[in-house]
């Protein structure tokens, strides 16, 4: 199954791509954690996407794209793989099409998470993620058991950077602008499917696997 996970930032792209890994057996691939792991390396590239991180830009299509280019061609994709926040423009689409072409892997589902916009702001501002192990929290919505600490590994829970408000008004302005275009992209190519992403997070991922049924 090659899957890109569409949605506004906030929509649960990250949260519901982490429980399909469990049951489909294929990679997450990420580009946003693709993206933070290089900040935290301090390599030259995380260095220069840092400055767009920061300010709710998106960072060069170059830089994604070759990201992406070598993550595809690792041996753990052969059976398939969930996109999470790629691609983020028609531009990086069309790379993506033409990439998965070359090797006669095309996407079978394109899967966008519906969320209001006004609830995103909330979900964002309060997400917490453990340092350890990865595992995420909502300080609204699924507080962990002991403030600022993790219950699956005791690891200390961090704010992500771009996680403010005024950076995340930019997200979402970005959002609209440059990613929602390819809901028609991919309605065009027919293999759009639509989730409602608010709500229980186990229903959500039940109407997920719904839509995936033929597929997977
Ligand atoms: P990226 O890391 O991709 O962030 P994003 O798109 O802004 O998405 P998020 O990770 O914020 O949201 P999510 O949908 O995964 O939500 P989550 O499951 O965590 O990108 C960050 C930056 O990197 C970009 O701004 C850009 O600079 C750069 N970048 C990345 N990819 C790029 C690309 N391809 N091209 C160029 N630049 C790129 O959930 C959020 C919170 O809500 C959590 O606390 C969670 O617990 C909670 N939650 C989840 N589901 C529910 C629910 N049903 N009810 C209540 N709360 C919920
Ligand atoms: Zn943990």
């Amino acid at each position: 199954m090659r899957l890109v996970f569409l949605g506004a930032p906030g929509a649960g792209k990250g949260t519901q791509a982490k429980m399909l890994v469990e049951q489909l057996k294929i990679p997450q691939i990420s580009t946003g954690d693709m993206l933070r792991k290089a900040v935290a390396d301090g390599t030259p590239l995380g260095k220069e996407a840092k400055s767009y991180m920061d300010k709710g830009e998106l960072v060069p299509d170059s830089v994604v794209i070759g990201l992406i280019k070598e993550r595809l061609q690792e041996a753990d994709t052969e059976n398939g793989f969930i996109l999470d926040g790629f691609p983020r423009n028609v531009s990086q689409a069309k790379e993506l099409d033409s990439l998965l072409g070359d090797l006669g892997k095309p996407l079978d589902v394109a899967l966008v998470l519906d969320v209001p916009f006004e609830d995103l702001m909330k979900r964002l501002t309060g997400r917490r993620t453990c340092k350890s192990c990865g595992q995420m929290y909502n300080i609204y919505f699924s507080p962990p058991k002991v403030e600022g600490k993790c219950d699956v590994c005791g690891g200390e829970l961090y704010q992500r950077a771009d996680d403010n408000e005024e950076t995340i008004k930019k997200r979402l302005e970005v959002y609209q602008k440059s990613t929602e275009p390819l809901i028609e992209y991919y309605k065009n190519k027919g293999i759009l499917r639509v989730v409602q992403g608010t709500g229980d997070i186990n229903a959500i991922y039940r109407k997920i696997l719904v839509q995936l049924n033929p597929v997977v």
